[in-house]
């Protein structure tokens, strides 16, 4: 039997996007060939493969175009694609960098990575189709730098991860679907909307592990989110926020008014 964690770890660090895709399908359509080590500690990833085309560049550097043109629209989609492939390489990494947990824990972060690495072809295909390939425009690497700064602590990964950078894109997705519709985009808005839904459950899957582990330790989860927050992003959660959304990925009521009131104006 193969090592789980060394095949997660090799998928993380590929640089071909066709390869990092079907390795994470196999992974997951083939989990119970695997076995899960837990003797071993994780290595440290520094940076995931991405497609050598691709240049990282700051986040202020990056241009916004009106999406009235295709061109702009690329972009856009582009820009998609790239959290899309950082979603594989951030679910792969749940599963890999925290060890000795319930096998339902891997289960659920390969499922996630499977369903981040078909939204990724799906975009992939649009961009193709528009002349396009995901490593044509520069990206950002913010993504990977909240992996890294909640490496050695489960409940922050949980937090911020699923339920700060996911969850952000339940709040923005329905007004770029409207954005795309306005301009007759039906394919765009048609990829938007499966990936809309799917990061529902993705964000759900987050809250119920946060909460998990913050029983395990004795952690008020509320509190502790909030916590989280001001620890890694200095307080700056940015809404307006989907609540409707939120509600049905596992924040509660009370909880949702505490960080709209917080934060919700910002
Ligand atoms: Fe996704």
């Amino acid at each position: 039997m193969s090592c789980g964690f060394n095949a997660i770890e090799r998928i993380i660090l590929s640089h071909d996007a066709d390869e990092k895709c079907a390795a994470t399908h196999h992974l997951h359509s083939h989990f119970n060939d695997y076995e899960f080590n837990h003797d071993h500690h994780p290595n440290g990833i520094a940076t995931p493969g991405y497609p050598l085309a691709l240049e990282l560049v700051a986040p202020k550097s990056l241009k916004r175009r009106g999406i009235s043109s295709q061109v702009g629209r690329n972009v856009l989609l582009h820009a998609i694609a790239h959290i899309e492939f950082n979603a594989i390489n951030l679910a792969l990494d749940a599963a890999y960098r925290f060890r000795n947990q319930p096998e339902q824990f891997y289960r659920d972060w390969i499922q996630v990575a499977d369903d981040e690495a078909r939204h990724f072809a799906m975009i992939r295909q649009y961009l193709n189709q528009h002349d396009c390939e995901y490593g044509h425009y520069p990206a950002h690497n913010g993504l990977w730098e909240m992996a890294v700064s909640t490496q050695h602590d489960i409940v922050a990964r949980m937090a911020l991860v699923p339920r700060v950078l996911e969850a952000r894109g339940l709040d923005v997705t329905p007004g770029i679907i409207q954005r795309l519709d306005n301009v007759n985009d039906h394919k765009a808005v048609e990829i938007l909307k499966v990936i809309y839904q799917d990061e529902i459950g993705h964000v759900d899957i987050g809250s119920r592990w946060f909460f998990y582990h913050c029983q395990q330790r004795e952690l008020e989860p509320r509190s502790t989110f909030l916590k989280m927050v001001e620890t890694h992003l200095h307080g700056e959660l940015r809404g307006p926020f989907n609540i409707s959304a939120r509600l049905q990925a596992g924040f509660d009521q009370m909880e949702m008014r505490a960080i709209d009131a917080k934060y919700g104006a910002q």
